[in-house]
């Protein structure tokens, strides 16, 4: 489905990604890993649109993407969430779903003025869809508050509900447990095995090993820039160049 090859992404002279190679199968639940500044946000910028990348290809369901802008890429297919959760918030979590929604650019005022009723319509069903997404996230509860008001785990499940309405195939997920309360990651574990019955593959960027370990049917770890390992989790993170990596004892 995703096929990253030899991709190199720098910043000026600094080259954050060096030849990375990655590919992700329909529904496959894959882990990425790597130290502080390893470039794998940088790697998922250039994936998912907001960065370009410098050399290499990258084909989603065998399509280049380069060239391409994010919302195109997400279009297609391709969503990403960021390592630091961007809601709208003074919008209520029902509004911000609203706004995510994958045709709702297509509205402005003269298509709300030429068609009201279809308009209704489609809102009574972006709002249907909105509600089951936050029930199967478990924050249906929260649906009718300002976003600003939520947890820092419910912002980040609120960032994930926002990504589901844009109907994905494959989501990238940029450390999804970081400021998470401890007690609250089995919850989030759960939610994403249950999207990868659902079909969705996921692509995931943690720093939380164990949790990486049990969710992925493949790893990847980076380390300033490259590709250090790739290959069944417990393999992975028993190699001596990744343990070497983290500087021994870590993992
Ligand atoms: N906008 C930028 N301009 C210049 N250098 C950058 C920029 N963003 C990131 N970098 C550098 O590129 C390297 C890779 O950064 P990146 O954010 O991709 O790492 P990361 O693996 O996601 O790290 P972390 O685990 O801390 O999130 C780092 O050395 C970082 O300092
Ligand atoms: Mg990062």
């Amino acid at each position: 489905m995703l096929k990253v090859n030899n991709v190199s992404v720098k910043y000026g002279v600094f080259t954050a990604v060096d030849n990375a190679c990655l590919t992700i199968a329909k529904g496959e639940t894959i882990g990425l890993a790597g130290t502080n500044g390893a470039g794998k946000s940088t790697l998922f910028a250039a994936i998912a649109g907001q960065l370009t990348a410098t050399s290499g290809n990258i084909t989603f369901k065998g399509k280049e993407l380069l060239g391409l802008p994010a919302y195109k890429r997400a279009e297609q297919g391709l969503c990403r969430s960021f390592q630091v959760p961007r809601e709208f918030g003074k919008l209520t979590v029902l509004e911000n779903l609203l706004v995510a929604a994958r045709d709702s650019h297509q509205e402005n005022m003269l298509t709300a003025w030429l068609g009201r009723r279809s308009m209704h319509q489609k809102t009574a069903r972006r709002t249907e869809q909105a509600d089951a997404i936050l029930h199967t996230l478990g924050i249906h509860h929260v649906r009718d508050l300002a976003a600003a008001q939520l947890s820092g785990g419910q912002k980040k499940l609120l960032e994930l509900a926002r990504i589901l309405m844009q109907e994905p195939e494959l989501i990238l997920l940029d450390e999804p447990f970081a400021g998470v309360n401890p007690v609250r990651i089995g919850e989030m574990m759960d939610i994403f095995r249950r999207l990868k019955e659902q079909g969705f593959a996921l692509l995931i960027v943690e720093h939380h090993l164990q949790a990486l370990k049990e969710l992925s049917s493949r790893m990847y770890v980076m380390d300033q820039g490259r590709m250090i390992a790739e290959g069944a989790p417990a393999d992975v993170l028993s190699s001596p160049t990744v343990q070497e990596a983290y500087m021994g004892g870590v993992i």
